[in-house]
């Protein structure tokens, strides 16, 4: 079976790169191979990792726009995760790779993604606004900011002593197992199918939890309504 070929967006500390690498190394990720590691910042720890596992890697910046589609042509590039990627895609490498470009984002989207929601600031607001659960969400890259299709989410359960940071850091570890998933399914060729089924994943002991607010929100209406709109 031929080899899918990942390339790797990142701008900074690259541990959900990781995460796909390690994913391929123990054998979860069958047939993919990362071709390609792109940061659009000099000095992106991520470049350092894929160094280290011996994975083609170059800063382009944001700018160069036919440097980042040929290098990406180059290399027969099957499929693209934004991985911690901090800057906007250009429209036409969304156009030449649309429906296979994924993103992850450290909430469940459309709660707390859009212009301005990055890094820790996803953390403080999801804090400020009392919301008992979080998580993080993988979608579809579309020419919207944070607005493709969700994938796969996955649930993590806000708790009373939190720091955005302590939020961040559980929020990271549900990142990485949702994003191996989300890049099985890409290679796998299963996008659409999950376009019209996203998975959301549930740790066991906070089902109760999660289904109480899920009930408290759709007696609230309005929250779940626009998520399940965006689902359609
Ligand atoms: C992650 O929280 C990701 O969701 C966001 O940026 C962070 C990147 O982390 N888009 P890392 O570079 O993969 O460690």
């Amino acid at each position: 079976m031929s080899l899918f070929n990942l390339a790797v967006l990142i701008s900074g500390s690259g541990s959900n790169l990781q995460a796909i690498i390690d994913a391929i190394t123990n054998g979860v990720l069958e047939n993919v191979k990362i071709s390609l590691v792109i940061s659009n910042r000099d000095g992106a720890y991520g470049l350092k990792r894929a160094d280290n596992s011996g994975i083609t890697n170059l800063v382009i910046d944001k700018n160069e726009i036919t440097k980042l589609l040929d290098t990406l042509e180059k290399q027969d590039i099957n499929g693209i995760v934004l991985a911690g990627y901090l800057s906007i895609l250009p429209p036409e490498i969304i156009k030449t790779y649309s429906g296979q470009i994924i993103n992850i984002h450290p909430a469940l989207l459309p709660l707390f993604g859009g212009k301005g929601f990055y890094g820790i600031k996803v953390h403080q607001a999801v804090l400020a606004s009392g919301a008992p659960y979080t998580g993080a969400t993988v979608h579809l890259v579309d020419s919207g900011i944070d607005t493709g299709p969700s994938l796969v989410r996955g649930v993590v359960p806000v708790h009373a002593n939190d720091t955005a940071e302590s939020l961040q850091e559980r929020v990271l570890e549900v990142e990485h197992f949702i994003l191996v998933k989300a890049v099985k399914a890409l290679a796998e060729g299963r996008i659409e199918e999950l376009k019209s089924n996203p998975v959301t994943i549930v740790n066991k002991s906070d089902k109760q939890g999660i289904l109480d607010y899920a009930k408290g929100l759709s007696e609230l209406g309005e929250v779940l309504a626009k998520i399940k709109h965006n689902d359609r």
